[in-house]
């Protein structure tokens, strides 16, 4: 089993997407077991986004990141973090695929609404990162049976 970060970023809870979004996700027939409003802060986006540092758009993605409120996810389940990412779209909006989150509410790359984690071992780290182990919820979902054969 998988766990994928989501973050709808700051954007996305400003232009009022949080829940069109969370619906594409829903719909698909994944499942959460974290889900929280936060303000990211100065610390964790550098850690959060550490790969791109000394990247020429890491500067303003620090500044984009902690902008104002985002809203993170945790969804769990076989596959996730491939199936999430194929569900957001390219990282670039303008070449992200209609259908798609950011191919369907977004238009440039420094504002692209949402991140998913792109790897099972990222997926760990990341959520350890935004979420306490005490704020995850294991649950048994009703509707199981008619998602998963
Ligand atoms: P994310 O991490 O946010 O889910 O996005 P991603 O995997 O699709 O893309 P990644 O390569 O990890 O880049 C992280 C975020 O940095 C911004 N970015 N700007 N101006 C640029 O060339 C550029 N490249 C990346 C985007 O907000 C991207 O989501
Ligand atoms: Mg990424």
């Amino acid at each position: 089993m998988e766990r994928s970060l989501i973050i709808l970023k700051p954007d996305a809870v400003q232009r009022g997407l949080i829940g069109p979004i969370i619906a594409r996700l829903e719909q698909r027939g994944l499942k959460f077991a974290g889900l929280k409003l936060m303000q990211v802060d100065q610390a964790l986006a550098q850690q959060h986004y550490g790969i791109h540092q000394g990247k020429p758009f890491f500067e303003s993605l620090i500044q984009y990141i902690t902008s104002g409120p985002v809203v993170v996810l945790v969804v769990v389940g076989n596959n996730v973090i491939q199936m999430v990412r194929s569900t957001v779209g390219a990282t670039n909006p303008a070449s992200a695929a209609p259908g798609t989150i950011r191919g369907d509410f977004a238009v440039e790359i420094g504002r692209n609404l949402i991140h998913a984690s792109d790897s099972p071992e990222n997926g760990e780290q990341e959520v350890a990162l935004f979420f306490r182990p005490e704020e995850l919820v294991d649950w048994a979902r009703s509707a199981d049976s008619w998602i998963y054969e």
